[in-house]
């Protein structure tokens, strides 16, 4: 009989639901709310209400899409944390309520361990995996940190951000440009046609594997400011070299600890996820460093980048095959470490 396993995500503002059979993926439905657009970022509240008008829609899509029914799941697998309460409140919820009233096991995940895991959500039988152990750069809206993945159960953080993530600063700095929410990919795209070299912003000097972002916003916030007072128009007629030039830094700052992880570790397999792992220069410039150090490089799909089931359904299925099923007691969290 095979393991089929439905995972739950409602950490933020996306309501997904997946079905995986023995590590297949069989499906995998997103509802983004557009409720936030408005608001320039993600108001926890309206969060809360969408994911209730969701979820249902959502879960019951994902199972037609698998062609599975509910009597055949083996077990569910749900965030339980990190996110907003509210949202990861709907998700927990309704994962206790569908296992209780199917009578078979909880299996709650770690929304990071999910991004880290998303690299084994397989999509063919021949599909390959990274190999343990291995490092993983992640960065979200919420995240940046350095991860030695040492099995599918242990994970250690080597260096993560001390202020914002890697993600904030995309949005934050999209937000004074006039760029809707969320920034990343705005800027991604503009970046695209304009000189990375033109602009230079301020780079931390952290010891160790540790991130800082607040000091390049800082000094992005200040080019603004001094370059506007000379010319009214400067943000517009210069949008694409200020986010090329923006994009250039973060990835400057994110390689370089990274660099300096694989080197320390000496692991031969690098992958990356979360939200900013979307980003193409990101991408580019990982393959590249990886190709120049002699060692193996995953690139997650841009699908599983962003919040999605999958990753919370593969990372349940590894705990269904431990036996670490949840209680039905616990509560959600709002912050989580790995
Ligand atoms: O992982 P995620 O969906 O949510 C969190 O759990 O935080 O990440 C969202 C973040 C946002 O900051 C968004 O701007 C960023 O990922 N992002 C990007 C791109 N796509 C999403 N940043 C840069 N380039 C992109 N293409």
């Amino acid at each position: 009989m095979k393991t089929i396993i439905l995972g739950i995500e409602s950490s933020c503002d996306d309501t997904s639901a997946a079905v995986i059979a023995d590590g297949l993926l069989l499906s995998n439905v997103i509802a983004s709310q557009k409720v936030h657009e408005a608001y320039g970022g993600v108001v926890p509240e309206l969060a809360s209400r969408a994911h209730q008008q969701n979820i249902v829609p959502v879960v019951s899509e994902a199972l037609r899409q698998a062609g599975v029914r509910k009597e055949d799941l083996s077990a569910i697998a749900y965030t339980r944390g990190p996110g907003l309460l509210g949202s990861l409140h709907v998700g927990t919820s309704f994962a206790k309520g569908m296992a209780l009233g199917l009578n078979i096991p909880l299996l709650d995940v770690n929304h990071l361990h999910g991004h880290i895991l998303s690299h084994f959500i397989r999509e063919t039988e021949d599909q390959e995996v990274p190999e343990f152990p291995f490092i993983t750069l992640l960065v979200s809206g919420g995240n940046s940190q350095i991860v030695l993945v040492k099995s599918r159960s242990e994970m250690e953080i080597l260096g993560q951000t001390i202020d914002d993530a890697a993600g904030e600063a995309f949005d934050k700095c999209a937000k004074v440009m006039g760029l809707p929410y969320p920034g990343g990919p705005h800027i991604d795209r503009l970046a695209q046609s304009g000189d990375p070299k033109r602009f230079r912003f301020s780079k931390p000097h952290l010891p160790a594997l540790d991130y800082s972002f607040s000091g390049l916003k800082t000094s992005f916030l200040y080019t603004l400011r001094d370059e506007s007072k000379k010319d009214q128009d400067f943000v517009k007629n210069n949008i694409n070299d200020l986010c090329a030039s923006l994009q250039h830094t973060i990835i400057e700052i994110l390689l370089e600890k990274l660099k300096q992880a694989i080197r320390q570790t000496g692991v031969r397999h690098v992958a990356i996820g979360g939200g900013v792992s979307a980003n193409s220069g990101v991408r580019d410039a990982v393959e590249r460093l990886c190709t120049n150090l002699g060692v193996r490089a995953w690139i997650p799909k841009r699908s599983f980048t962003t919040d999605n089931a999958a990753m919370v359904a593969i990372a349940g299925y590894f705990k269904y095959l431990d036996d670490e099923y949840s209680d039905i007691s616990l509560p959600p969290f709002a912050r989580v470490t790995v």
